[in-house]
């Protein structure tokens, strides 16, 4: 039987499958689900044997186990290294989903579900084309070597440990990663950049505890006033971050590829419709895909204090919080523009308070040439899995081992993102269309059969 065929005849099979991984409550941020992230790894290493993969492995780490496998009998062949991550999301607000987040459910030609597009979707999508593989051909034609990973979604924080301990090991011709979307639906897409991430949480504090505010307000400092003030700081008109030297490493990109980014067939009418808002707002003088994918950018992503219950509370808090984030692009050295924030921030803070800066988490950005001879297989190979046509694009989301990775072992990375924009990845209703489900497991296994050909 070909490829195509047997796939074909294995649609409610893989599906069926699928959704058992779905099923697991692997969120990786809540102690709580320990039992369902080991059950996780235990499920993903399974399905690794069943593809044929050996030495399989379920690696403890300091937090949550990676799951490690290999087939290495293709010599001469080259070799690569699949990465993806079975953690996910926190699936609240829960009154937000119209079908339960980990039972998951088909309807009008999507699969809803936390994990369904980030990552466990994607991650299954290339089990399913090993596997294929595998059962035609009695082995498969290349080397893989494949790392699942159960920390993504919470920084990675472990996973280099056991990178730097397994170098040898882990080395391979090229790193193929599917954790990102498609520009669109029918616009199969590879991904050859993506922003870093630096994650910051700060603390106001005046009085010494919460005071009445009759009595005292109107003479003392409020942090929450003082904290929206100091955010208000934070960008320009233009809605350029003000912090100061924060664009100095940004490196310019050649009017030649701005050109090919913005020429991409992107509908603005597509973006704003899955924004919802009432209008966009970004840094002037750039397009959306520029302010998306090549531009540095500041976020609030949470801002806290005083009483939040029902009803009135009268009361000037002692304390104010906010959790920032920064989005980089390169040149930009996460250490550098994480001082470079918190010296702004210092610079404004009134002297009527204190604040405390923590750094939770950094991370770089990548971008790399696609000009090695695998982006035309890939390519080649998600035209024929789709039927259309194959793009470049960049993304401005971060997937912290990419950039590790391509700086460790200076392979090719290939990022084949079978997700789309409007998926609702980390949000309510979460869902993968099937369309790029079945069609990235027939790109996957066209791709690593076409490695195999001489
Ligand atoms: N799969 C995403 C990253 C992504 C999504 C890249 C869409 C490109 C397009 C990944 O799981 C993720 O959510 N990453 C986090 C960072 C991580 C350190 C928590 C992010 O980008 O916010
Ligand atoms: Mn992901
Ligand atoms: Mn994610």
């Amino acid at each position: 039987m070909d490829l195509i065929a047997y796939l074909d005849s294995k649609r409610d099979e893989h599906l069926n499958e699928l959704k058992e991984l779905l099923r697991i409550p692997s969120v990786s941020t809540k102690s709580e689900h320990k039992a369902d992230i080991e059950r996780a790894a235990r499920w993903v290493a399974e399905k690794l044997r069943a593809a044929g993969l050996e030495n399989i492995e379920i690696v403890p780490t300091k937090l949550h186990p990676l799951v490690y496998g290999e087939s290495l009998r293709a010599p001469g062949k080259p070799t690569i290294l699949f990465y993806g991550h079975y953690d996910v999301q926190p699936a609240e607000p829960l009154d937000l989903w119209t079908t339960p987040a980990f039972e998951p459910s088909v309807r009008n030609g999507n699969i809803y579900g936390r994990g369904t597009a980030d990552d466990k979707g994607q991650v299954h999508i290339h089990i399913k084309a090993l596997e294929a593989l595998k059962n035609l051909h009695g082995k498969l034609p290349l080397n893989v070597k494949v790392m699942i990973e159960g920390e993504e979604e919470v920084g990675s924080v472990n996973l280099w440990d056991f990178v730097t301990s397994n170098q040898q090991r882990l080395r391979a011709d090229a790193l193929v990663v599917s954790d990102t979307a498609m520009l669109a639906k029918g616009v199969p897409s590879i991904t050859y950049g993506l922003r870093g991430l630096n994650y910051y949480q700060i603390e106001i504090a005046g009085a010494a505890q919460d005071l009445h505010s009759g009595v005292f307000g109107g003479a003392v400092p409020n942090p929450i006033t003082i904290l929206a003030e100091m955010i208000a700081k934070l960008h320009d008109r233009d809605f350029r971050v003000t912090v100061p030297g924060f664009y100095d490493d940004v490196a310019t990109v050649s009017r030649q590829e701005r050109k090919a980014l913005n020429a991409l067939p992107r509908k603005e009418k597509d973006f704003r419709k899955t924004v919802g808002a009432p209008g966009l707002c970004g840094e002037k003088g750039y397009t959306v895909a520029e302010q998306l994918w090549i531009r540095p950018t500041l976020e609030l992503n949470g801002i806290w204090g005083g009483y939040l219950g029902e009803g009135a509370k009268t009361v000037i808090p002692a304390k104010a919080y906010a959790k920032i984030s920064t989005r980089l692009v390169p040149d930009q050295d996460p250490a550098k523009i994480a001082r470079l924030v918190e010296k702004y921030i210092r610079k404004i803070l009134p002297k009527t308070v204190h604040c405390k800066f923590d750094v939770l988490s950094m991370g770089k950005p990548w971008v790399a040439p696609y000009t090695h001879p695998i982006f035309q297989k890939a390519l080649h190979s998600l035209e024929a899995g789709f039927g259309r046509r194959a793009v470049f694009i960049r993304e401005g989301g971060s997937i912290p081992f990419v950039t590790q990775m391509h700086d460790t072992f200076k392979v090719p990375c290939v990022l084949l993102g079978f997700g789309l924009p409007d998926e609702n990845a980390h949000a309510p209703d979460e869902h993968l269309t099937l369309e790029n489900y079945f069609g990235g497991i027939k790109s996957v296994a066209l791709f690593y059969e076409e490695l195999g050909k001489p």
